[in-house]
C-alpha cells in the first residue's frame, strides 16, 4: 500500500471520528516517505481540512479537548487493531506559535498528569508551564535512538515534540541530509519484530536476562560536574538539607533511587555515583499484547563507542563516563549485536520533516527518537505526559 492511500485510509477513519459541531475539522495528509508499519502511516500526519484552515489556537485546543472527551485520542494511542499505531502524530497547521501555545495544545489532550523527571542526566530548562527545551548540548552532538527515560523504572507514556524554529538547512534539506536537525523516530514494535527475524538469539537474551542500565554522576561542585552540567545531587539530592552530612546525603539519594525509580546506588571513591537499573529491555504493550524494545542502551553504547570510552574507565573524549549496559545477569552484551542493533534502528527510522509551529505526538512506549545534528537556529520544545496505560512484563 503507498503512503498515500494508507493516508487517505486512516483518514477515512480519522474523519469518521472528527466531532461535527466543531469549528476545526482534522484530516490525514501524506508525508513523503513516510513509512508503512503494521499497515499504518508511520508517522500519520494530521492538519486542518481545506474548509477550516488557519484555525485559531483556542479552536484548536477546543477541538482536541473535544477529542479527548469523546476518547478519540485515547483509542487512537490504544492501539485497537482497527485504529491501532506505532506511536507518532504530526500535527500541522494548527496555529501552535509560540510556547504558551504549545502548552495550552499539550493541555488540551487530557492526558492524566504532567511526568516529573527524577534523575535528569541532560540540559533542560523550563520555558513555560510543562514545555522545557529539549535537549541544550550543542547543535553537532547527536544522540542515537532511545526511548524517553527507557533506562528507568519511572518514565513518561506521552512525549509532545514542538518545532518553534526550524534551522535553515533543515528547511532546504532531503532526507539524506545529517545535519538538518530533523527528529528521527522508529517503531519500537517494529524494532521488536526486526530483531527477532535478525538476531534471534539476541532477542531471546534480551527477553529472558533484561538489563543492568548503569549511569555516572559526578560528585556535586567539582570540575567534571561542571563539564558535563549536573551531579548526584541535582538529579537525586530533593530531601538533602543544607546542614546534612555526606553520610546523610547518601543515605537519602538512596533512598530515593531505591523509592522512586527501584534503582540501586554504588558510591565511588571519588566521590561519584553509579547508578544501577535492573530492568528488562522489552515489555509489553497491554493492549496489543505485542512486545515493544523500551530501552536506551543502542544509544549508550553508541555515544560510548564514538567518544573512545568502550573500555574501563569508560571515560570519554567528551569529558563523560560511558557505563556500559550489560544483561541482567552482569555479562557483556557483544558488540557484534550492538553494532547491527544500531543498524537496524537506522534501516527501520523516518526523519521528521519539520517546518515551523508542527508539533509531534510520539508514543513514548511505542516509538523511539533520536536527534540529528543541525547547523544555524533551532528551537525544538518538549512536554513529557503520564498515558491512561502503563506498559506490562514479556
Ligand atoms: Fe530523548
Amino acid at each position: 500500500m503507498s503512503s498515500a492511500s494508507i493516508a487517505s485510509a486512516t483518514a477515512t477513519n480519522f474523519a469518521a471520528d472528527n466531532p461535527s459541531n466543531s469549528l476545526l475539522q482534522l484530516e490525514a495528509f501524506d508525508i513523503p516517505s513516510s513509512r508503512n508499519v503494521h499497515g499504518n502511516a508511520f508517522p500519520l500526519g494530521l492538519r486542518p481540512t481545506a474548509s477550516t484552515e488557519n484555525p485559531s489556537i483556542e479552536d484548536v485546543t477546543a477541538h482536541i479537548r473535544e477529542l479527548a472527551d469523546q476518547g478519540i485520542i485515547q483509542s487512537l494511542l490504544n492501539k485497537q487493531p482497527d485504529k491501532r499505531l506505532d506511536g507518532v502524530i504530526l500535527f500541522r497547521g494548527l496555529s501552535v506559535t509560540d510556547a504558551a501555545a504549545f502548552s495550552a495544545f499539550t493541555e488540551s489532550f487530557k492526558f492524566p498528569k504532567h511526568y516529573q523527571e527524577i534523575g535528569l542526566a541532560g540540559k533542560r530548562s523550563i520555558v513555560a508551564g510543562n514545555v522545557k527545551t529539549a535537549n541544550e548540548e550543542p547543535p553537532d552532538v547527536k544522540f542515537y535512538y532511545h526511548t524517553e527515560y527507557g533506562r528507568s523504572a519511572d518514565y513518561p507514556d506521552i512525549l509532545f515534540f514542538y518545532s518553534e524554529i526550524v534551522p535553515e538547512q533543515g528547511l532546504r534539506s532531503s532526507f539524506s541530509a545529517c545535519r538538518s536537525g530533523q527528529t528521527p523516530i522508529l517503531s519500537s514494535v517494529e524494532l521488536c519484530d526486526r530483531l527477532e527475524k535478525d538476531l534471534p538469539q539476541f532477542y531471546h537474551d534480551l527477553t529472558t536476562k533484561g538489563i543492568i542500565g548503569r549511569q555516572y554522576f559526578p560528585a556535586p561542585n567539582t570540575d567534571e560536574a561542571k563539564t558535563i552540567g549536573w551531579n548526584w545531587k541535582d538529579s537525586y539530592g530533593f530531601d538533602i538539607q543544607p546542614n546534612d552530612s555526606l553520610d546523610v546525603q547518601h543515605s537519602k539519594v538512596a533512598s530515593v533511587l531505591a523509592s522512586k525509580l527501584q534503582a540501586k546506588a554504588e558510591w565511588q571513591s571519588n566521590g561519584a555515583l553509579h547508578v544501577l537499573q535492573t530492568l528488562p529491555a522489552i515489555r509489553r504493550v497491554k493492549s496489543t499484547n505485542k512486545p515493544t524494545f523500551f530501552n536506551g542502551f543502542a544509544g549508550v553504547y553508541g555515544r560510548g563507542r564514538d567518544n573512545g570510552a568502550l573500555k574501563p574507565p569508560y571515560r570519554g573524549a567528551d569529558g563523560g563516563v560511558h557505563l556500559p549496559t550489560t544483561y541482567g545477569d552482569g555479562s557483556e552484551i557483544p558488540i557484534g549485536y550492538l553494532e547491527r542493533l544500531l543498524e537496524i534502528q537506522d534501516e527501520i527510522g523516518f526523519l521528521t520533516p519539520w517546518q515551523p509551529g508542527d508539533v509531534a505526538l510520539i508514543d513514548n512506549q511505542t516509538a523511539q527518537h533520536a536527534r540529528t545534528p543541525w547547523v544555524g537556529k533551532r528551537s525544538l520544545l518538549v512536554s513529557l505526559w503520564k498515558g491512561h496505560e502503563r506498559l506490562g512484563a514479556m
